[in-house]
C-alpha cells in the first residue's frame, strides 16, 4: 500500500481480510469480508471491525464443518497479511475482530495531506451522465425542481473530485403540445414578434392567458393545434416564437443557478425530435411496438405487465416517454455514458424504470457495461407539514425563496451584531453564504429518500448538525494558525523544520481518525449516492475536533493575554481538519468565509 495517497481505510482492510479469509478456508476463497468503521467514541473496540466470522460459522456448518465464530475469526486474524496501516487485531465477543489502526500511517497520512492538499481516493474512472434540475420551459420552477438542482450539483462535484467525466445535463421540458397555444398566443399578442424580442415579462401569467383561450376558444384551439406541426416540422417562424418563449424560462432558470453556483448544460427535450423520429423506426424495426387503440405503446417487460410506454399517440405526437427513449439511447451510444444518473422526484419512479427497462429489452442499454440511477427524492413540506406552498396557497417562486433566505440570513447576523465586527462588504459575503448555504445543507443533510420540510428557523439554527454552525466552526479552526502569532502559510516549509505530528493526546489521536475517514465517505456516497453521509461527516469532525480543541492547548497564553508556547504540532492538525473540511464543504456547495 503507498501510504502516500488517500486511501479508502475501509476498502484496504476488506481486501486485506478477503485474502485472510480466503487463506484460512481455501473453501470460503472468493466471500468478501465485512469491514465496519467503529464509533470513534467507543475506541476500545479499535477503529474499525471485521464481522465475518459469524456467517461464515453458518456457511461452513452447512457444508458440514463445525467451529465456533470465534475459532473462525482467530483463524482468519493468523492469516492476515502485514500491512503499515494496521497496529493491531484481536478477537473479541463472540467472534469480532477489532482492528487498531497504526498511528505511524496516520501521521505519515496527515503529512501527506498537508503537503499535496485533499486528494481523491484511486478508483476507475467512468464516463458519467448526471440529468439534474430539468425544469419545464413556462411553467415555474418549483421546489421539487430546486432539490434535483441542490442534489445533482453535489452529486456533480463528488464524482468531479473522484476523478470521474461527468456530463451535467439540464434536461429541460421544452418540448410538447403546450407550446402551440403558447406560440399562437404570441403571434396575437407581439405580431411584430420576428423583428424584436417580444417583452413577456411575466411567463406565468402568459401561459395562463394562452391556456384560458385553449379551453374557451375552439378556433384558438385549432390555430394552436396547427402551431405545433409546424413547430415540430421545423417552420421558421414557429421556431423563432417558440425560441423567444424560451429564451425568457432559460434566462429565469440561469439567475437562479448563478445564484446557487449551479453549472449545467441545457439539452431539452426538443433536442431529441430527429432521434425521437429514430428511435420509434428503431423500436419498430424490432418489433417492440404494439398497436393500442390508435396508439403505439412498448411493454418493458416481456411478459406485457405494469405499465406500458406511450410511444407515439394517435395523433401522431410524441410523448415523455418517447423522448426519454430518444435520450437514453443518445447518451449510451453517442455521447457514451457509461453511468446515467436521475435525479428526479419519487414520483417518477416507475418512468424511469420503465425507460430503462425498455432500453435494455431494446438493445440500447446493456447492464453488463452500463449503469443506471434514479436518485429519487421525497417531496418538500411546509411547516405545517403539508405541501410546501406560498400563504395565499400559490407554488413558491424560487427567486422569493432565495431572496426570503438572504434577508433572514442577514436578520441573524444583525442579530448576533455581526455588523459591529465585519464591514459591510464581509457582512454581505456573511450573508450571502449562510443563506444559500442553509438552503443547500438543510436539503442534502436529510436522506434524501424521506420528505422533508423547509423551515428557515430550523435550517438557520447556529446549533447542531446545520450550515451555520459548520460555516462557524470553520472559520475559528482557520482562524487558529492567523492568531497564533506565526507564519503558516506554507505548510511544507513548517514540516519541513522539523516540527513533528506525533498525536501522542488521545484527542489528537481521535481527530486525526475521524480526518481519514474522507475517503471511505466519499467511497461510500459514489455507491449510494447518500450525500447526507457527508453532512453527518461534517458534523462529526467538527465536534471531534471541538473535544481535541478544549483538551489540548495549540497556544498558551500568559496572564497578560502574551503567547507563550505555540504548539506547532496541533495547529498543523487544525490546518488539516481545515482542509478536510473545506473539501467537503465543496462538495456541499458550501462557501465558507474567512469573516463571520
Ligand atoms: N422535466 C421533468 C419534470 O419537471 C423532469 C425531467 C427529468 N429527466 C428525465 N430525463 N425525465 O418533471
Amino acid at each position: 500500500v503507498a501510504v502516500n495517497e488517500m486511501i479508502s481505510i475501509t476498502e484496504h482492510l476488506v481486501d486485506l481480510f478477503t485474502n485472510a479469509i480466503a487463506l484460512a478456508f481455501p473453501e470460503l476463497a472468493g466471500t468478501q469480508a465485512i469491514i465496519s468503521p467503529v464509533n470513534a467514541n467507543a475506541a476500545k473496540f479499535g477503529d474499525y471491525q471485521c464481522n465475518s466470522a459469524m456467517s461464515l460459522a453458518k456457511t461452513l456448518k452447512a457444508a458440514g464443518v463445525n467451529k465456533s465464530p470465534r475459532d473462525i475469526a482467530n483463524e482468519i486474524v493468523k492469516n492476515v497479511a502485514q500491512s503499515p496501516l494496521v497496529g493491531k487485531t484481536e478477537v473479541a465477543g463472540a467472534g469480532f475482530i477489532n482492528v487498531f489502526l497504526q498511528k505511524d500511517y496516520a501521521v505519515r497520512a496527515i503529512d501527506t495531506l498537508l503537503r499535496k492538499g485533499v486528494n481523491p481516493p484511486a478508483c476507475r474512472k467512468q464516463r458519467i451522465l448526471v440529468d439534474f434540475s430539468s425544469p419545464n420551459i413556462a411553467k415555474q420552477m418549483h421546489v421539487g425542481h430546486l432539490r434535483s438542482t441542490i442534489i445533482g450539483e453535489s452529486i456533480c462535484r463528488l464524482l468531479e473530485f473522484l476523478g470521474h467525466d461527468v456530463l451535467r445535463v439540464n434536461h429541460l421540458g421544452d418540448w410538447g403540445t403546450q407550446f402551440g397555444m403558447l406560440i399562437a398566443h404570441l403571434e396575437d399578442r407581439f405580431p411584430n414578434f420576428l423583428n424584436e424580442s417580444p417583452p413577456i415579462g411575466d411567463l406565468q401569467a402568459f401561459y395562463k392567458e394562452s391556456k384560458k383561450r385553449f379551453d374557451e376558444d375552439e378556433a384558438f384551439k385549432k390555430r394552436a393545434y396547427n402551431c405545433v406541426v409546424l413547430l415540430q416540422g421545423g417552420d421558421a417562424n414557429s421556431t423563432k416564437a417558440w425560441n423567444q418563449i424560451c429564451d425568457v424560462s432559460r434566462q429565469e432558470f440561469q439567475k437562479i443557478y448563478d445564484r446557487l453556483d449551479v453549472t449545467l448544460e441545457p439539452i431539452g427535450e426538443s433536442f431529441y425530435q430527429s432521434r425521437m423520429i429514430e428511435v420509434v423506426k428503431y423500436l419498430a424495426s424490432k418489433n417492440l411496438l404494439e398497436e393500442d387503440d390508435g396508439r403505439k405503446i412498448m411493454w418493458a417487460d416481456e411478459s406485457s405487465s405494469g405499465i406500458p410506454l406511450t410511444i407515439v399517440k394517435s395523433d401522431g405526437g410524441f410523448t415523455y416517454d418517447t423522448s426519454d427513449m430518444a435520450a437514453i439511447r443518445y447518451r449510451l451510444e453517442e455521447q457514451k455514458a457509461e453511468w446515467l444518473i436521475y435525479v428526479v422526484d419519487s414520483g417518477q419512479s416507475t418512468h424511469l424504470q420503465n425507460i430503462y427497462r425498455a432500453a435494455e429489452r431494446a438493445g440500447i442499454f446493456n447492464p453488463k457495461i452500463h449503469r443506471a440511477d434514479h436518485v429519487n427524492f421525497g417531496v418538500v413540506l411546509g411547516e405545517d407539514g403539508k405541501k410546501f406552498k406560498t400563504r395565499s396557497g400559490e407554488t413558491v417562486k424560487l427567486s422569493d425563496l432565495l431572496d426570503e433566505g438572504l434577508k433572514r440570513a442577514l436578520d441573524k447576523l444583525l442579530e448576533k451584531e455581526r455588523d459591529k465586527v465585519l464591514t459591510p462588504e464581509e457582512l454581505k459575503a456573511a450573508q450571502e453564504s449562510v443563506a444559500y448555504g442553509c438552503i443547500k445543507y438543510a436539503d442534502l443533510s436529510h436522506n434524501r429518500t424521506n420528505e422533508y420540510v423547509f423551515s428557515f428557523d430550523k435550517m438557520l439554527e447556529d446549533r447542531g448538525n446545520t450550515a451555520v454552525y459548520l460555516l462557524y466552526a470553520f472559520t475559528r479552526i482557520c482562524s487558529i494558525s492567523r492568531n497564533c502569532g506565526e507564519d503558516f502559510s506554507d505548510l511544507a516549509k513548517i514540516l519541513d523544520s522539523g516540527t513533528a505530528i506525533d498525536l501522542a493526546h488521545e484527542k489528537e489521536w481521535k481527530l486525526a481518525k475521524t480526518l481519514l475517514k474522507f475517503p471511505d465517505v466519499l467511497v461510500k456516497i459514489s455507491k449510494d449516492l447518500l450525500l447526507h453521509t457527508l453532512c453527518e461527516f461534517c458534523y462529526e469532525i467538527c465536534t471531534v475536533f471541538s473535544e481535541f480543541y478544549d483538551n489540548c492547548y495549540c497556544i498558551e497564553k500568559n496572564k497578560s493575554g502574551e503567547i507563550v508556547k505555540v504548539n506547532r504540532g496541533r495547529i498543523l492538525l487544525c490546518e488539516a481538519t481545515a482542509a478536510v473540511l473545506k473539501q467537503c464543504f465543496y462538495i456541499l456547495g458550501l462557501k465558507p468565509v474567512s469573516k463571520i
